[in-house]
């Protein structure tokens, strides 16, 4: 009942012209695809890519964007810009930008909101980190972070969101959450927004699960009930690999 969606994270990789390329490479490998297909590549590459996009369902979005409508907030994008350039998709409060500049729970909170108000979807991040696994606070971690970011959005609103659950240990290293690790915390997800909004909202929600999501492990994450789609770093910058991911085996 829910469209699963497949969203490569292109992090600070690519060129306009080497975005068009990739995006090109992609048309013809994912156009039977039954999920829907983002790539969020970075700001300078939207026109690019949204140019190389048409006549697919490959839909474009960005990796970061500010709260406030305009003003001195030096290196940011706002909604309206990111609205006039054609771009669907927001990510939100990467563990990246947690760890290297500063985000906060509060921060991720902001900057959802601006994204749904806009009229565009947040793919909003979530994870523990190694040593809060082993000290058993994933679940409690995670239910905190995804209620913080969706605090003062409507049900109507939080229907809307796509959630990334990120386990930090795993993005970029190779190590990949087992199906039923990614399957369980992602389970632990909903049933949070569950209590707080709803059963009816929180079926509608999309969870991916993301951090080393590949062509070769793929297919066993995708067969869980809970896991709605990937959020890719490293396998979304080769199109066959991309693509592969997209047209999982169900
Ligand atoms: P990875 O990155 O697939 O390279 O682990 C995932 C992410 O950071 O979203």
């Amino acid at each position: 009942m829910r469209t699963p969606i497949i969203a490569g994270n292109w992090k600070m990789n690519k060129t306009p012209a080497e975005a068009t390329q990739l995006i090109q490479e992609l048309k013809p490998l994912v156009k039977d695809a039954k999920s829907t297909v983002v790539v969020c590549v970075p700001a300078l590459c939207v026109h690019a890519a949204k140019q190389a996009a048409r006549g697919s369902k490959i839909k474009v979005g960005v990796q970061n964007m500010h709260w406030a409508a305009s003003g001195a907030y030096t290196g940011e994008l706002s909604a309206d810009m990111c609205k006039a350039c054609g771009v669907d998709y927001v990510i939100v409060g990467h563990s990246e930008r947690r760890q290297y500049f500063g985000e906060t729970d509060e921060t991720v909170n902001k900057r959802a909101l601006a994204v749904v108000r806009a009229g565009m979807t947040p793919i909003i991040c979530v994870g523990e980190r190694k040593e809060q696994r082993e000290a058993g606070y994933t679940d409690a971690l995670v239910e905190y972070q995804t209620l913080i970011a969706l605090t003062g959005m409507t049900a109507d609103e939080v229907k809307k969101v796509v959630i990334a659950y990120e386990p930090v240990w795993a993005i970029g290293t190779g190590l990949t959450a087992t199906d039923e690790q990614a399957n369980e915390t992602i389970g632990v997800i909903r049933a949070a927004l569950a209590r707080k909004y709803g059963k009816r909202v929180a079926d509608k929600v999309r969870i991916q699960y993301g951090g080393s999501m590949k062509p070769s492990n793929v297919d066993g994450l995708m067969k869980q009930p809970e896991i709605d789609g990937g959020l890719i770093g490293g396998a979304s910058l080769k199109a066959e690999d991309f693509a592969r991911i997209v047209n999982y085996q169900e």
